[in-house]
């Protein structure tokens, strides 16, 4: 079968009202990656669905692990009042950020929220039913050994019957060095830089750049120094911290045939493709 090429940081993103109004001298960094690599409504259905669907009843406690603006935090305190959420981060610019962005706004929600500043192997206040680490943020974690303590603190840190998910993206594409730009409808280009990858260390350095209408650029507006982690070897890393069960989701495909649709469903084997997203869910 011919390889397909599946979206690769996060799902294409398609809006109406082109507005054009971001320059490199307006433009908010923080603002420009939300729209161009988060889906936070999919994101909270996917994570509280999968709960529901392994659990039979609601996941109320969650932990977003490298929150950075703290989106899917805001957005699970949203879903009512029963619903709590712990967000952590290593950079209070982006807390901050997020706090006043997205949280501030809900109001007497936002009270349901807790912001940590610290590592995110640092313990929960509360035990969580759903624990994640997206947009492969936990691939700063480059030795087996650390991802091993890393998973084992998810672990022994869930709820009885809580789950850990992570995201990863993959595919030979991933391993290449190219630059990939998005035009997007709210006026400006989102650019997924792999800059330099090395094969022996499977180590690669990668930037998010944004490009303007009028010219201008903000080059280099966030980094990534990360370990390009397998999704094979990631779920044995996970089946040896002690989860009882580890389950790949993985995306479907447009009618086009070329990329995700956004909808990810249990999978054993997967497709061959240049590049594709995938969920692991481990379960306590
Ligand atoms: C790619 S951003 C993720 C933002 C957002 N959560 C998302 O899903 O797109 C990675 C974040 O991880 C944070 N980070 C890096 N190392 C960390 C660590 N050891 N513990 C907690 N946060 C960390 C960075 O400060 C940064 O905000």
């Amino acid at each position: 079968m011919a390889p397909k090429s599946k979206s690769k940081k996060h799902k294409d993103k398609k809006r109406k009202n082109k507005q054009h109004k971001y320059t490199a001298s307006n433009a908010d960094i923080h603002e420009l990656y939300q729209i161009s690599v988060q889906s936070p409504e999919e994101d909270i259905e996917f994570l509280a669905n999968v709960y529901q669907e392994i659990r039979g009843r609601k996941a109320l406690h969650f932990r977003e692990d490298f929150c950075g603006t703290l989106l899917l935090t805001a957005h699970w305190v949203k879903q009512g009042p029963k619903y709590t959420a712990e967000g952590f981060d290593i950079d209070e610019n982006p807390l901050r950020w997020g706090f006043e962005h997205n949280l501030k706004p809900l109001g007497k929600a936002a009270e349901r929220a807790t912001i940590h500043a610290k590592d995110a192997r640092e313990p929960s206040e509360k035990m969580p039913d759903v624990r994640c680490a997206q947009n492969f943020s936990y691939w700063v974690f480059k030795t087996r050994r650390e991802m091993l303590d890393y998973f084992q603190k998810a672990r022994a840190d869930l709820a009885k019957g809580g789950i850990f998910v992570i995201d990863l993206y993959g595919g030979p594409e991933c391993y290449e060095a190219m630059e990939e730009e998005t035009d997007l409808d709210e006026g400006f280009t989102y650019v997924w830089d792999q800059d330099e990858y090395w094969p022996v260390t499977n180590e690669g350095k990668l930037y998010i750049h944004f490009r303007f209408p009028d010219g201008s650029e903000i080059s280099r507006a966030f980094t990534y120094d990360w370990r390009m982690w397998g999704l094979r070897e990631l779920r044995d890393i996970l089946e040896d911290a002690g989860f009882s069960k580890v389950d790949c989701y993985w995306e479907g495909t447009d009618e086009d045939g070329e990329s995700g649709n956004g909808i990810f469903t249990k999978e054993e084997q997967g497709e061959n493709c240049l590049a594709y997203v995938a969920y692991l869910v481990a379960q306590k």
